[in-house]
Order: structure tokens, then sequence, then C-alpha cells
């Protein structure tokens, strides 16, 4: 329920990805929200009012001129109430008229009249991939971020038309990541993260390998809460099977000299880096060419094997951290005694903060629960989703940066 107690005027103009609106209505109200749809002229050339009225349970607006309000005045009053304004699908058109102040329909009179300071204006362009492309549109997508808006970018690929490109409207379940994560306070704004995340795999020869039960949904969680704070997110990622959460740059590895080598190359412009991967400490030292066979004789094969860079030790004993550019987060897996297994491991890999769990509590589950060992004591999180956990720690991270006050973003 991450939209629980929002108030959300959903806007639709004219567009074909109307028909997407009415899964979204219902995805906004899944999550705890209550829903008031605003349609345009146009847009209900695409779909029927009766439709988003069933799905989101209220009567839809669609002219300045309803007299269903006391006042007569639903376009002073719609916007009052809103939490946020979410306009999907939106027209060149309307952003066009948007750009302007237009104030001639409901939709644009109600954007227009919306006290801005305290309602956000989200809008998902939706139109032929000439028409976004065309740099009209692309002045008013940077007029409107200029005014406050947040234009949501476009998704790629086939369109209505038949031709393919940019421009087809984010897909109902990524504008849900967009508005959650536009009530999240933007604590790591102008803030580069770097997360490692999953398991990595150790070759032993072409068809098996060593690897362990990470799944890296405590490193996603992370990726995405940092990304919700405002930072730009990139989650190094060994083999799982995870979609790579909205708006985060992901860089998939298999080995951890492979991860290794991908977490050096973004350190330097990172100023944090969370270590949730579960990486192997051992490697094979030779991987076999061709499938090792057993040959007959019952002797099991002799693997010998080498020890893998420290990713975290490594960065955190780096120049970046010594000057204080980059804030190193560790965590350990452990099965036991986890505060002094957690405070052994936060002196030996020299970093600021060491996050422990209990490994087989944690690994493939939507749940944990997280102990932050630092030099000035000791912090529970009760057992909780991991994107709550994810987006607690993300708080205490921006405390230790000092990177600005709580507070939710336009
Ligand atoms: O030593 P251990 O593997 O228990 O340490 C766990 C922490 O160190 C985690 O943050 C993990 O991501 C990181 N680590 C690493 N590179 C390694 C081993 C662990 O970054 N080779």
């Amino acid at each position: 329920m991450e939209l629980r107690d929002k108030h959300i005027v959903l806007g639709l103009t004219g567009g074909i990805a109307c028909y997407k609106s009415a899964e979204l209505c219902r995805l906004l109200i899944k999550q705890g929200a209550s829903v008031q749809v605003v349609m345009s002229a146009a847009a209900e050339r695409f779909i029927t009012p009766l439709t988003m009225q069933a799905l989101s349970n209220r009567p839809v607006y669609t002219s300045q001129w309803d007299e269903r309000q006391p006042n007569s005045m639903a376009h002073i009053n719609l916007g009052r109430d809103a939490d946020a304004v979410l306009i999907a699908p939106c027209s060149a058109d309307f952003m066009s008229r948007l750009a302007h102040g237009a104030a001639d329909d409901l939709l644009s009179l109600l954007c227009l009249a919306r006290p801005a300071h305290r309602v956000g204006l989200l809008l998902a362009p939706a139109m032929n991939r000439e028409m976004w492309a065309h740099p009209a549109t692309q002045r008013n997508a940077a007029q409107l971020q200029r005014d406050g808006a947040q234009v949501l970018g476009v998704g790629s690929g086939e369109q209505a038309c038949g031709e393919t490109g940019d421009g087809r409207m984010l897909e109902p379940q990524d504008l849900l990541c967009e508005l959650i994560a536009f009530f999240q306070p933007k604590r790591l704004a102008g803030q580069r993260v770097l997360v490692t995340a999953g398991p990595t795999y150790e070759a032993i020869d072409p068809v098996r390998g060593i690897t362990n039960l990470s799944s890296g949904k405590m490193g996603f969680a992370i990726a995405r809460a940092a990304r919700e704070a405002g930072a730009e997110v990139t989650l190094v990622a060994g083999p799982v099977a995870l979609s790579t959460p909205r708006g985060v740059t992901r860089v998939d590895v298999r080995s951890a000299r492979e991860m290794h080598v991908a977490a050096m190359a973004h350190a330097a412009q990172a100023s944090l880096f969370i270590a949730t991967a579960a990486v192997a400490d051992w490697r094979p030292a030779h991987s076999a060419e061709h499938k090792i066979k057993k040959n007959g004789s019952g002797i099991a094969p002799q693997l010998q094997f080498v020890e893998n860079p420290d990713i975290l030790a490594t960065l955190a004993h780096s120049d970046w951290a010594k000057s204080g550019s980059l804030l190193c987060v560790g965590f350990a897996a452990e099965s036991e005694d986890l505060l002094a297994n957690a405070q052994a491991k936060r002196l030996r890999k020299g970093v600021p903060l060491l996050v422990g769990n209990i490994g087989p509590a944690t690994f493939g589950q939507d749940d944990n629960a997280l102990l932050l060992v630092r030099a000035d004591g000791v912090q529970e999180f009760a057992r909780a989703p991991k994107l709550e956990l994810a987006r607690r720690l993300v708080e205490v991270c921006a405390t230790m940066l000092g990177a600005g006050a709580p507070g939710v973003a336009a």
C-alpha cells in the first residue's frame, strides 16, 4: 500500500495509450490511493468516462461547466484536494497548451489553478516518434520541467501507427513506480550511488560453477530506494532473476573479478558505495576449457582455489574513501552471533557502517531484519519488507553524507 492516503488526480488526454490508463487507475487504487479521473474531450474519443468511473469508483469530470460541485468550480476544487496530478497519457497538444499556460478546458484549468508548491504535476507523454522528437515538443517538455512539472519520459518500441521508436507512454507499472518515487523525500539529490548486488558465479568448467543463495533482492531494493531519494544510481549485479529498478543504470557481471572491475570503474564518480553483493571469497584457480567428465576411475577432480579481490575492502581503503569523497557501507551475512561478527567485520573492512543480517533468514526473502553497526553504536531495524528497510538505510546514509534536509521534491 505505497500510496495509502494519497489522493491523485489522473488526467487523460487524447491518445491511443488511454487504454493503458484503465490499468494504471487500477494499480493506483490497489496501492491505496483515491483517484479522481479528469478527461479531456479528445480522451473521451479513446476510452469512455464510464470505464474510468467504474475503475476509480468516482464520477469522472470532463467539463469546466460541470455543475456537480456546489460552487461550480471543479477546476479549483479538484486540484486543491490532490497530492499530485498525473497526466497519462499526455498528448503533444496538451504539453503545448500547458507550456503556454492554456486554460480553456477543465484539465488545463486544473493544472494551472493547482497550488504548485504542494501539488506536484507529473506528465507521461504519449505520441508518435516524430511528434516526440520534434523541436517544438522537446522545447515544450523543457519549458514544463523548468516550470516545475516532472516530465516522465517515454518508452520506446512499436507504436500504434505502425512505426517504431520513442514516444510510447511508459507502462502502467513504470508510472506507478514513478509516482511512488515522487512522494519519497529527496535525501540523496545530487548524489551518485554505486551498489553491488546478488551472488557471483565462479566457473569450474563451461557448465559448472560455484555460487551462493543470494537473490539480490536487498541490493535491488537499496538501488531503488536510493533512486527514489533522488540519487543517480549504478547497480552492479551478479547473476539474478530480478528486473532493474526504474531509473537505475544496471551493469550485469558474473564473476567476482568482473564485479571488481565494474565497481572500480564506477567508484570514481560515486559518493556512496553500498556493497550488498555476496561475493565469492575464492574461485577455482583454473576454469577448464571443456566440461570435466567422469573417467570411471572413481577419483574426484582436485580443485585448487585462489582468493578473489575484496571489492569493499579495496574501495574502503582507496584514496576516494580516505579523502572523504566516497562513503563505503558493507553488509555481512552471518549465521550466528550477528553483533560480534558484524563489529569485527566493520573493523576488518575499514568501513564506517556495516550492516549485519542473518544469511539464511534473508536469502531469497522479501523481508529482512538489519543491524547497523557504526563506531558510535548499534541500531536495529526490526523485520520488515526489504524496500522499507532500504529506505531507512538510505536515510541513515544520507545523514552520514550530510546530504540536505528531508523534504518532498517538486
Ligand atoms: O568478508 P565478507 O564476504 O563476509 O564481507 C561481506 C561484505 O564485503 C559485503 O558487503 C560484500 O559485498 C563485500 N565483499 C566484497 N568483495 C569480496 C567479498 C565481500 O565487496 N570479495
